[in-house]
């Protein structure tokens, strides 16, 4: 199965390394242009910016919440009808030291909020509140 992309895409392989190169161009933006900086660290509504900014010439879903259930391995995500409720609940979870951080991260996993680009997209996320709170504790 091949996701769907605006570069009209038909080869796993190749729309695997050009995604890595452009989500990768994308990442180095985030963090040179200061983006980062200026997001509300911790909501939800940041990490739907992250995703659209590292993916937006990529997918049509970039920043779009999926609307697919997912797995992987034997891990199933958040099933679709809770998927807007839990991140309701994320948003609210506080992030003033590094356990709670951690666990706000790892709740944001089991989400899964986007079709592809989780773990790329969340790992910035995290990044951001890690510099915005830890560094000022
Ligand atoms: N079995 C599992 N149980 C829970 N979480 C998992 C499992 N396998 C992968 N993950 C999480 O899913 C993420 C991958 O999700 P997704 O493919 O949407 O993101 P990605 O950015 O494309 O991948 P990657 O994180 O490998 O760069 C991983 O980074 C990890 O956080
Ligand atoms: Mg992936």
């Amino acid at each position: 199965m091949i996701l769907e992309n605006k570069l009209g895409i038909q080869d796993s392989a190749e729309l695997a390394r050009e995604e890595e190169r452009i989500s990768k161009k994308k990442a180095v933006e985030l963090f040179e242009k200061g983006i980062l900086d200026k997001l509300e660290c911790g909501k939800f509504s940041s990490l739907k910016i992250i995703h659209k900014y590292l993916f937006d010439d990529i997918y049509y879903f970039a920043g779009e919440i999926r609307n697919v259930n997912l797995a992987k391995g034997n891990f199933r995500f958040a099933p679709l009808m809770y998927l807007e409720t839990a991140l309701e609940n994320i948003d609210k979870m506080p992030q003033s030291n590094f356990n709670e951080i951690i666990e706000k991260y790892v709740e944001m996993n089991i989400a899964h909020p986007f079709r592809e680009g989780n773990g790329r997209n969340s790992r910035i996320w995290l990044d951001c509140i890690l510099k915005n709170k830890l560094v000022k504790l």
